[in-house]
């Protein structure tokens, strides 16, 4: 397979999973209301499965030897806490961002939720200027512009739309459009903030995986502590699961390893991309088949706006070279 295949096969693959984790997240959070899982459980759940995956993939590349594996991760991890202390921080962000996201698509549909997470876009230029002191050429930074009045429309528009509904349903969309928001900042913080740590040392990206991941464990498992331990007294730790809670956490431990590959191979434009094509995916399906969206006139102005932006910024991205 050439390399150029591999590409698009690599963009179609991100732009359906993009997609159906996006729908299956919503389906799970609307379909059945009486009994809703606690999506805290399923943000710990992930974290743990990655962390096996990690040390299965650390694993193989030892050459399939259980001590030596052994061995580099107890020096790698265990007798680093420095090193595990620095991703800390975008741990604690990242089991934020991820509990977020359930906010936001609890009440957003899943089309107005993926153009607005965009901004992401915007929030991971921004801290790459500041952080990384990455340069962008004039285009990058017209089409940064372009996607933020896109959203922009988008939110405005849907808001006029929103007199007919009750104060609570208007506040709840309004949490979620702020979850949203925050999610984009979190997600461009801790992108760049990820980056810098792997590249600025030469431990591997499943070591520093499973240094996230083990951080994230921690984190998770307080938070639940801390806000669910009743809940989960009362009714368990699994109340209200359904198959598609079970898909929602396979999706997010595929779309997490998918990041962390993406950091490391520097492709982020792919990634860009394939959300654009996945917000065309989910806009059809809820569109069509689940009746959960209705585009205004704001939909049809700012998303292909959107849309066109993560191109033009893409394209352009050979020019931007670090300063
Ligand atoms: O791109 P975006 O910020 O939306 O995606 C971040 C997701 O990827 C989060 O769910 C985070 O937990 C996951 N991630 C990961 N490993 C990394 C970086 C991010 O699992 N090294």
């Amino acid at each position: 397979m050439n390399n150029s295949m591999v590409k698009y096969l690599s963009l179609c693959f991100l732009s359906v999973q993009t997609a159906s984790h996006v729908l299956i997240t919503r389906y799970s959070r609307t379909a059945d209301t009486s009994h809703p899982y606690l999506p805290r459980t399923t943000v710990a759940l992930v974290e743990v499965t990655k962390l096996l995956i990690c040390i299965a993939i650390h694993f193989c590349n030892k050459g399939f030897r259980i001590s030596v594996t052994f061995t580099s991760i107890l020096d790698e991890v265990v007798r680093k806490p420095k090193e595990c202390l620095k991703l800390s921080v975008p741990a604690l962000l990242y089991v934020c961002q991820n509990c977020l996201l359930f906010v936001a698509l609890s009440n957003l549909n899943s089309a107005t939720y993926q153009v607005c997470y965009q901004l992401k876009i915007l929030t991971t230029a921004l801290f790459s200027v500041f952080m990384l002191s990455k340069r962008l050429s004039s285009t990058q930074w017209l089409a940064l512009l372009l996607l933020t009045i896109g959203v922009v429309l988008v939110q405005v528009m849907k808001s006029e739309d929103d007199g007919s509904m009750s104060d609570s349903t208007l506040g709840s969309v309004y949490a979620s459009m702020m979850a949203v928001l925050l999610a984009s900042c979190l997600s461009g913080f801790n992108g760049v903030y990820f980056e810098k740590v792997l590249k600025s040392s030469k431990q591997s990206l499943w070591i520093r995986n499973i240094q996230l991941a083990g951080a994230s464990i921690l984190i998770a498992f307080t938070s639940l502590y801390l806000f669910d331990y009743e809940a989960i007294q009362t009714a368990g730790f699994f109340q209200g699961y359904t198959w598609a809670t079970w898909a929602v956490i396979c999706l997010s431990v595929i779309s997490g390893l998918t990041v962390a590959i993406v950091v490391k191979y520097a492709d982020n434009i792919l990634k860009g991309f394939a959300v654009s094509i996945s917000i065309l995916i989910s806009t059809f399906i809820s569109f069509y088949f689940l009746d959960d969206f209705e585009p205004n006139f704001g939909f049809f102005l700012g998303a292909p706006m959107v849309i066109g932006a993560t191109f033009l910024y893409g394209m352009n991205f050979e020019k931007a070279k670090p300063a």
